[in-house]
């Protein structure tokens, strides 16, 4: 599946997915895996700043927030205009543009950071994106993303619960299939079911690369890895938010931080 049509499907989803956002029912990035990115971001005050796969700026809001320039980029039109409606209502000074990650619309070298929540595992090539996402920033500038995690989101995967119901492992499988465009169906669990009834469910294009096909493709993509974590719930925030207690099972997420060498001229 190429990146065209890929879009088209987050095009159909771009509707569902603000509205049901905004609601407040990706109670995943929302509790766990956005403030964990957060806590990991270096200083951003003053930057200027890319958020590729942006979607409808949620993220790109939050980055602002800490006093960051920021720019957002994503290849749905429909995101776009919900951010910018978002921006005309609280200008935080965010412009958005259209395009791909794997090809962005910037000259080279004019970031000093980058960011990608949750989009580059969309993507059909990210080893191009990195190489984008390298080449938009100036030396010494950084990348920090978010993707699923590639060792327990594979294209197999069963949650198992005990006699109560509570989830204690992950079947998972087919690591290694190199699936292309495989469509994923699903929506926020969270949100009640007559909530949910009003929305299609999500269609979403899967690309599998395992874990060290990821970590190659930062490193050839000319960036030194700087940090990394795995966002999972505490035993408190379990208790709070009962929802994302699954994430204390396996990790969901893969967060890394990657920076562009000073002396890397292209
Ligand atoms: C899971 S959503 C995440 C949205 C947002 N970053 C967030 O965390 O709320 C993935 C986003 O990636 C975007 N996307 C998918 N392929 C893309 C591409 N090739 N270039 C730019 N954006 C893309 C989708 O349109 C969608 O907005």
């Amino acid at each position: 599946m190429d990146t065209r049509e890929v879009g088209l499907y987050w095009r159909r989803n771009a509707h569902a997915w603000t509205a049901l956002s905004r609601q407040g029912w990706d109670v995943y990035r929302d509790t766990l895996n956005t403030p964990a990115f957060l806590a990991m971001l270096p200083n951003i005050d003053g930057q200027s700043g890319l958020d590729i796969g942006c979607g409808e700026g949620h993220n790109t809001r939050l980055l602002a927030g800490r006093g960051a320039r920021m720019t957002g980029v994503d290849i749905v039109p429909a995101f776009l205009e919900a951010a910018r409606d978002a921006e005309r209502d609280n200008p935080l000074g965010i412009r958005y543009a259209a395009g791909s990650g794997e090809l962005l619309p910037f000259a080279s070298r004019q970031f000093d950071f980058a960011t990608a929540f949750m989009s580059l595992m969309d993507m059909p090539a990210p080893e191009t994106a990195l190489r984008e996402a390298c080449r938009v920033l100036r030396p010494g500038g950084f990348l920090q993303f978010s993707i699923s995690h590639p060792c327990y989101s594979t294209p197999h995967r069963r949650q198992l619960k005990n006699e109560s119901g509570q989830p204690y492992a992950v079947e998972i499988g087919r690591y290694f299939d190199r699936i292309d465009g495989e469509l994923e169906r699903w929506t926020f669990s969270a949100a009640p079911q007559e909530t949910r009834a009003a929305y299609p469910v999500f269609e979403i294009p899967r690309f599998n690369r395992t874990l060290s096909e990821w970590l190659n493709a930062i490193l050839d993509a000319g960036f030194t890895i700087e940090r990394t974590a795995e966002p999972h719930a505490d035993e408190e925030m379990a208790r709070r938010v009962p929802h994302i207690a699954d994430t204390r099972v396996v990790a969901y997420f893969l967060h890394v931080r990657c920076r562009k060498p000073s002396w890397l001229p292209r």
